[in-house]
């Protein structure tokens, strides 16, 4: 259990730690390059070491610098059959990804994860691997880990989404390098595209035509790269400075992929014009972010859109708590198979702290709080993200409010608390 003290405000300017998607790929293409990859300003959390770890269980060497890592591989070919069960942690990313890689592979391995990632979906990428030739065993008739991977002899082909999701995406474009020809994946809703964007940074051709990317076979060219400032960790110092009043941040150095700053778009929409500015554009855009207190109208937001800001809900849902006018966020129901069930874990804390919601399979309605909560005890459900949420809260009442263990935010933003506190004005 942890209290904190009210603040008044957030100033100042702040860096946020290196983006976990780009991370993880970063470490998985480097790995499957022949050769030495550096990767600077890599993010180092519990889900990027999970990677890390199952990469040097392959035969990897993986030189951990902090602020950077150097890469040291002999190419996705030479990957060595694991003597262990390859443990992706609490990271969905770690398991649908690594499970592309190894689709393809001529060795048996197996996947498996804690106790939340043994409960989230993998039939979404177990599928599209299956239709190319991959042999996936996994429990539960092929829909959880643990998950074994066989030897088998994949063949390209053209897979059509059925889950708007990047991970599935990533999953049959990392396979689908491994093989000879081209494989394509259709989305009809765009996701997040660093898998795309990296994997021409490591030499290889892919194209997107209209929603159809297509991947060609070939060999990972080792490279040098930096990992931009994740925009999902910056969201929640969007988030708390918008409904502190008073409170003026500057984020730099930030990612600002426009298929992850769904957010910002939103923002706009419900009458917040949160301005950035990109200042470099190499693989990745990335810039700086400049956030004034305001207050958000009510309205809908639902759509292909929600695909571009899904970890960034749990912030919109809190900002709404402070909103002029009710807030209904639907076409969300991926928010129930994250590190926790988003959806119900919003629910029970916003409610707790006294404020009206309705509860739909695919979203929620806040009404905006009308008067302060006394105490409130806000559960961390195991999750970064409903972790940081509630940090902010905590904050914004100056009353006790306990919380369970916020261990989680080792996930994606281990030292969350220090730099929030870095900017309060009290
Ligand atoms: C991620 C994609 C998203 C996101 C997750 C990271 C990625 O998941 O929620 O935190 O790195 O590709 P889905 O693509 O499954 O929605």
């Amino acid at each position: 259990m942890i209290t904190f003290d009210k603040c008044k405000c957030f100033k100042g300017n702040i860096k946020v730690p290196a983006d976990k998607s780009i991370t993880h790929r970063a470490v998985i293409m480097g790995s499957m390059a022949d050769g030495v990859t550096v990767v600077r300003n890599p993010l180092i959390s519990r889900d990027t070491l999970a990677t890390m770890k199952i990469m040097q269980q392959l035969g990897v060497n993986i030189v951990n610098e902090t602020s950077r890592l150097l890469i040291h591989s002999e190419g996705v070919k030479n990957f060595k059959e694991p003597y262990d069960i390859l443990n992706c942690d609490n990271s969905g990313t770690t398991a649908r990804l690594v499970m592309g890689v190894l689709a393809p592979c001529s060795f048996y391995s197996v996947l498996s994860g804690d106790a939340s990632l043994l409960r989230r979906p993998m039939a979404r990428v177990i599928n599209p691997l299956a239709k190319l030739g991959a042999v996936i065993k996994a429990k539960d008739n092929n829909k959880l880990l643990p998950a074994t991977i066989l030897p088998a002899d994949m063949k390209a082909g053209e897979i059509t989404a059925e889950t708007k999701s990047a991970q599935v995406k990533s999953a049959v474009l990392l396979a689908g390098v491994q093989l000879e020809g081209a494989v394509s994946y259709i989305e009809k809703t765009a996701t997040r595209d660093h898998t795309e964007r990296m994997l021409q940074a490591f030499g290889i051709k892919c194209e997107n035509n209209d929603g159809k990317i297509t991947v060609h076979g070939g060999s990972l060219q080792y490279t040098q790269l930096d990992v931009p400032a994740d925009f999902s960790s910056a969201a929640f110092y969007i988030g708390a400075g918008l409904i502190f009043e008073g409170s003026e941040i500057v984020i730099e150095n930030c990612g600002l992929n426009p298929s992850r700053t769904g957010l910002l778009n939103v923002l706009k929409d419900l009458g917040v014009d949160v301005k950035y500015e990109i200042t470099s554009n190499e693989y990745e855009p990335i810039g700086s972010i400049y956030i004034k207190s305001a207050k958000i109208k009510g309205g809908k937001v639902s759509g292909d859109i929600i695909a571009n800001m899904i970890d960034e809900i749990p912030v919109l849902a809190m900002i709404a708590l402070f909103g002029e006018a009710p807030l209904e966020i639907r076409d969300a129901k991926e928010l129930r198979v994250k590190e926790s069930d988003r959806i119900a874990a919003l629910i029970n804390n916003f409610r707790e702290l006294g404020a009206e919601i309705e509860e739909y399979e695919d979203g929620l309605k806040i009404y905006p709080l009308t008067k302060e909560p006394e105490k409130a005890k806000l559960l961390a459900y195991d999750d970064h993200r409903i972790s940081m949420v509630n940090i902010i809260l905590a904050k914004k009442f100056g009353i006790k409010v306990l919380m369970d263990n916020i261990a989680s935010l080792d996930v994606s933003y281990p030292d969350f608390i220090g730099d929030l506190l870095s900017l309060e004005e009290k």
